[in-house]
């Protein structure tokens, strides 16, 4: 269960007399696997041309979301390390992700459940662990840190003045990239990383009291808004697909790179589906999930570092503000709301959203609720 993290946040603040939300960063709470992670995820010179981190896409200051407000109020995609190559899809969270399962198909349920990716791609059935083996994939990925193969990352690191701690931490020969795909995940799940310490976190344990908005947003979010049957507490997701009818976002600079997309401004996003038939799977297997896109975590999407700077909501975050997302939640179906056609009209549900029925009030209780999802609340606050 991942609340052990709380006490030990909660330990080391009352010892050192620090509040948790200064300086955890500064503070080595992290075991050496954990400590070379965070190296790695921070290391600039771990990509070709040299310039580019995990963290220039996964930023600590907005939740290990994409950091730069300029690019999230437009395209919302990240530019790689070699200028003007861009990737297609806004970066997800990369904090809170460490307890998606393999992704497998659910018989019961009738769907596919965990990966990592928006579409699920990097499965986890190699490693046994989705989130180490996506940490291995960035590195490696021409439209982001372009190296040539692993062991030009390898080189890279024994290069770096971290060295004696990756050869300490990573002593099978063998396994160096794996083990620096682990290392990086083992960051990721740690509690600098995925931290626990939002006023929802405090509110469980009885440290902090929602106010009448927030809690009858959280009432909303459990029933007439539906969104826990897929955003489930306390990691406000069930690693399940959807397709919610999001529209085109028209400014991803995606649409304009030829070698990269042949499709151009037709190019669609088929998330599961197109992974799965990339894959080798059968029509009957790829077609109900076209345009499916994994559901995110709902920690820290509110997180960002004043209160004007803009986040990108969506696999193309296409969304601005959480206000207009869970308007467009309340009100896609609703006739003359205006919203443009979905990306992909396959697949898209229309059970559990489209038109909530709910007020301007219930709309704006909900995004109250979603903002005490955010770690660093100072429960004296
Ligand atoms: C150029 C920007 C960029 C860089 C650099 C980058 N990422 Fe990402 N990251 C993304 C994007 C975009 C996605 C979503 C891609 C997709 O779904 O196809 C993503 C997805 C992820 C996810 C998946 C989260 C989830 O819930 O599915 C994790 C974890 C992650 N990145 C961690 C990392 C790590 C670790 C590194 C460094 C080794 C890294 N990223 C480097 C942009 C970036
Ligand atoms: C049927 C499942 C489902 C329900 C119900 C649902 N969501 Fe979602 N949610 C998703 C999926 C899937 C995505 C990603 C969709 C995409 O980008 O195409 C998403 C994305 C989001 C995002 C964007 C997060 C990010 O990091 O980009 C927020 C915020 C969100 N949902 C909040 C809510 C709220 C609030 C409700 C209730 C009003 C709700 N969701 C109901 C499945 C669901």
């Amino acid at each position: 269960m991942r609340y052990k993290h709380i006490p030990r946040l909660a330990f080391m603040s009352a010892v050192l007399l620090l509040p948790v939300t200064s300086n955890v960063w500064a503070l080595n709470l992290l075991d050496e696997k954990e400590e070379l992670g965070k190296h790695l995820f921070f290391d600039k010179n771990l990509s070709t041309p040299a310039g580019q981190a995990c963290a220039d896409c996964h930023g600590a200051r907005v939740g290990f979301t994409g950091p730069d407000q300029f690019i999230n109020a437009g395209g919302a995609v990240y530019e790689g390390a070699v200028h003007g190559r861009f990737g297609n899809r806004k970066p997800p969270a990369a904090a809170y992700a460490g307890d998606s399962p393999i992704l497998s198909y659910d018989e019961s349920k009738a769907e596919w459940v965990g990966g990592m990716f928006w579409d699920g791609r990097a499965t986890g059935s190699t490693l046994g662990d989705p989130l180490a083996e996506q940490a291995q994939g960035p590195f490696l990925n021409p439209l982001e840190q372009n190296n040539a193969n692993a062991q030009a990352v390898i080189d890279k690191v024994m290069a770096s003045p971290y060295q004696d701690l990756f050869l300490r931490v990573c002593t099978d020969n063998a396994k160096l990239y794996e083990c620096i795909g682990r290392s990086i995940a083992a960051f990721e799940r740690s509690p600098e990383v995925s931290r626990y310490t939002s006023k929802y976190d405090y509110w469980l344990k009885g440290k902090a009291k929602l106010t009448g908005q927030e809690q009858r947003g959280m009432e909303l979010f459990n029933g007439k808004a539906k969104c826990a049957s897929c955003h489930a507490a306390p990691l406000f997701t069930n690693y399940s697909y959807d397709n919610l009818g999001v529209p085109k976002n028209p400014k991803n600079p995606f649409y304009l790179e030829p070698e990269w997309n042949p499709d151009g401004k037709n190019w669609i996003d088929a998330g599961l589906g197109g992974f799965l038939k990339a894959s080798g799977r059968e029509e009957s297997v790829y077609g109900p999930e076209w345009g499916k896109q994994k559901v995110p975590t709902l920690r820290n999407v509110d997180k960002r570092p004043f209160k004007h700077f803009v986040k990108a909501y969506g696999h193309n975050g296409y969304f601005k503000s959480l206000h207009e997302l869970v308007h467009f939640y309340n009100t896609r179906d609703v006739p003359g709301a205006g919203w443009p056609a979905p990306e992909v009209a396959e697949n898209v549900n229309k059970t559990e959203l489209g038109n909530l029925g709910l007020t301007h009030g219930e709309e704006h209780a909900i995004v109250k609720f979603l903002k005490t999802l955010s770690d660093g609340y100072d429960p004296k606050d």
